[in-house]
């Protein structure tokens, strides 16, 4: 079978958002890449993922060319409301930090980025089947894959990019004594729900209960996304609508000083696992890992796609450096510099997890409650828990 050689200069595997963000920022810097991707383009932009943008995260994207359709329907909220039974209250980021975050989906993330690589005529191969990276640590490494068509493909480039995801191949192309790996598996999922009905809340609700933790999000001014702790294997046809709208209720305080939560139609339900995961270092030879290939947060503080932007945001400079012949000084940094936000990111997502989540132990229990009342009545408390979430500066 004969195969069809692609030149390029970077070869990126998987077409999410790390992907396509990595290939726009690349061309904006005149560096020419092709992306390949197992699913298709509707598929991918299809998939229901968190909806907070950081204040960095914002700022790249509008840097990029990609913030019109934020200004027009994103929502930016100054802070989040925090709650156990009995009381809630706002930490406000912009009084503590001086920034706020912005509710759009990152589903609208990959409608933006995908329109722009139309735009520009980026060469994406869709439905990529057998993907498999080759010769990481050479001048010359490739990514093969049969394409949509049926034809063999060799994409030859001067470095991969493996932005494809917890499940993809260029993770395991470090071998196994480079890579190191850190996990931790909680021990409950969350089941998350979309309800065609206007969000009860102006900004994000973080309830602590004693049933398990619940959160009210949204995704514009008529659809809302919520989410409640289960445990783990939960089957999400043991849920009925109406079970689920009993459990926010009473998770989320309905009735209590004088709010009350609107239920409506739902329209998606499912259950998440959480973990978190890193696998180090983030380049090897000429491959560079970036996203949720490299690393999972659990979804309790929204870091997932802000990450990914972060790492992207840091490789692309360093790439078109590298790829010019120029300074290889920022790629030979890049594993440690996108790493420290990383570990930042995977302790603050780690934090807000389990000072959020019940797991039946009467003492972690009244240890969750004291960390959540200091982190609401003192300034450095929420000034801490708002730098985070707010988010640091990309690449500091
Ligand atoms: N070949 C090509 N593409 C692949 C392969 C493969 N063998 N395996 C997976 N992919 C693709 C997936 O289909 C997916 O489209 O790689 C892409 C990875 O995209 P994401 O999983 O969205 O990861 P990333 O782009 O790093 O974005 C991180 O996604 O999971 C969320 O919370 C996370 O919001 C964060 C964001
Ligand atoms: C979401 O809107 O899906 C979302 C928001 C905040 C989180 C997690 C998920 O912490």
């Amino acid at each position: 079978m004969t195969t069809t050689v692609i030149p390029t200069e970077v070869a990126i595997v998987g077409a999410g958002p790390s992907g396509l963000l990595l290939a726009h920022l690349l061309a904006a810097r005149g560096v020419a890449s092709v992306v390949v991707e197992a699913r298709s383009e509707e598929y991918v932009g299809s998939r229901i993922r968190a909806g907070i943008l950081e204040h960095s995260t914002v700022d790249l994207l509008r840097r990029a060319g990609l913030g019109d359709r934020i200004a027009e329907v994103g929502d930016e909220h100054r802070g989040i409301y925090l709650q156990w039974p009995g009381e809630r209250h706002h930490i406000d980021f912009q009084e503590h930090v001086g920034r706020s975050v912005w509710v759009y989906g990152q589903t609208e993330v990959q409608k933006d980025l995908v329109a722009a690589a139309h735009a520009r005529g980026q060469e994406i191969h869709y439905e990529a089947a057998d993907v498999a990276v080759h010769d990481v640590t050479s001048d010359r490494p490739a990514v093969t894959f049969t394409g949509a068509d049926g034809t063999s493909y060799r994409l030859e480039a001067r470095v991969l990019v493996g932005c494809d995801g917890s499940f993809g191949p260029s993770r395991a192309a470090v071998p196994d004594d480079v890579r190191q790996t850190w996990e931790r598996v909680y021990p409950y999922s969350w089941l998350g729900v979309l309800a065609d009905v206007a969000p009860s809340t102006d900004e994000l609700i973080y309830a602590w209960h004693p049933d398990g933790f619940a959160m009210h999000s949204m995704r514009s001014a008529s659809v809302s996304r919520l989410y409640l702790q289960v445990p783990n294997g939960t089957d999400v046809d043991t849920w009925s609508d109406d079970r689920i709208w009993d459990a926010l209720a009473t998770r989320l305080g309905h009735g209590e000083n004088g709010w009350s939560l609107e239920p409506g139609p739902i329209t998606e339900k499912s259950v998440l696992p959480m973990r978190s995961f890193v696998q180090t270092p983030m380049r090897h030879g000429n491959l560079f890992l970036a996203g949720d290939a490299a690393h999972i947060v659990p979804p309790t503080g929204a870091k997932g796609l802000n990450l990914a932007v972060a790492d992207v945001g840091v490789l692309a400079p360093a790439l078109a450096e590298l790829v010019r012949g120029g300074d290889s000084r920022l790629a030979d940094a890049y594993s440690d510099t996108a790493l420290r936000r990383v570990w930042r990111c995977t302790h603050f997502s780690w934090w807000m997890t389990t000072m959020l989540h019940t797991a039946g132990d009467p003492f972690d229990a009244q240890l969750q409650l004291s960390q959540l009342r200091w982190v609401a009545s003192s300034a450095a408390g929420a000034a801490g828990l708002a730098e985070n979430y707010a988010g640091l500066d990309i690449g500091s």
